[in-house]
């Protein structure tokens, strides 16, 4: 069977079919999926479940990966971020269960992750080395709530006046790994603060293909060259347009799910459920290919 995409909404996001993801895939296959991903930025494969190492094999067929916050804080003293009930240091644990099994605690850095992950975010956006995809595959999901949603934000540069577009082109934005979480009132050590230091990209990036898109999203802190306050008032307003309903697919999980973004052109966000009960997602994560 032949890979096809069967497109959700208009020009963004798209269901794939005819490809089992756990099998060695050609080249051409992944040629297919990078078109894919450049057209319609989310792709979601069902009822494709992934071993651990399944999933990673898969991975590593979109460039390096990357370790996201775990990176930073791996050699530390402190072995919160580092430790893993999963058998992949570059496999992150997108649940609310602890390394020893049990449902993460309200307290939780865990939970305190999970709630920074409802904020609309592109991942590492905060660091120097640009990602591109972020793969999510689904393992136990709770009966109802813990949909992620994606919004386009090469339609949402698209749907700005001329005049907007003119002032945004120049500017560039501030992203810190943990301002999402200084959001929610939780605040880096010394440590974690030094570890990953902020990193600087332009408001609206220019694709290949000509177009352009918004980056933005809960590590961005501040705009370069104007007051933080209107920075700050400024990316607010930006976030609010780009998330409007048209812009967004709302993904509904099923256990076996994959779900494929590029973090280059969309925002995501979780959403919440009932945190008696279990999620758990695991992520793997493509660093750009700097050439
Ligand atoms: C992520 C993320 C949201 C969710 O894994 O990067 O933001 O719904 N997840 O779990
Ligand atoms: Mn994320």
């Amino acid at each position: 069977m032949a890979i096809a995409f069967q497109p959700i909404q208009d020009g963004f996001a798209a269901r794939v079919t005819g490809v089992a993801l756990a099998s060695e895939l050609d080249r051409e296959t992944v040629a297919a999926i990078n078109d894919g991903m450049d057209r319609y930025a989310v792709l979601v494969f069902n009822r494709q479940p992934l071993e651990q190492a399944e999933q990673i094999a898969f991975a590593c067929r979109f460039g390096a990966l990357d370790l996201g916050l775990r990176k930073a804080v791996i050699h530390s003293k402190d072995r919160t971020y580092a430790a893993t009930r999963l058998d992949y240091e570059a496999l992150m644990d997108i649940s609310n269960v602890d390394n020893d099994g049990a449902l993460s605690g309200p307290e939780s850095r865990r939970m305190l992750s999970n709630l920074a992950n409802q904020l609309w975010h592109s991942d590492s956006s905060f660091q120097q080395d640009r990602v591109s995809y972020s793969m999510l595959s689904a393992v136990i999901c709770p009966a109802s709530g813990g949909d992620t949603e994606f919004a386009d934000m090469r339609m949402a540069y698209d749907a700005l006046d001329d005049a907007t577009k003119a002032y945004l082109e120049p500017l560039e934005a501030e992203h810190f790994a943990f301002h999402s979480r200084e959001l929610l009132g939780a605040f880096p050590t010394e440590e974690e603060r030094d570890s990953i230091p902020p990193a600087v990209w332009p408001i609206v990036s220019r694709l290949r293909n000509g177009r352009r898109s918004l980056f933005i999203g809960a590590h961005a802190r501040k705009v370069l060259g104007i007051p933080t306050a209107q920075g700050r008032m400024l990316l607010m307003d930006l976030l609010e347009h780009a998330t409007q309903r048209s812009f967004v697919y709302r993904h509904q999980w099923a256990p076996g799910d994959l779900v494929i973004w590029d973090n280059r052109t969309t925002l995501h966000r979780g959403r919440p459920y009932d945190t008696s009960q279990r999620r758990e997602l695991r992520r793997t994560t493509i660093l750009e290919d700097a050439a």
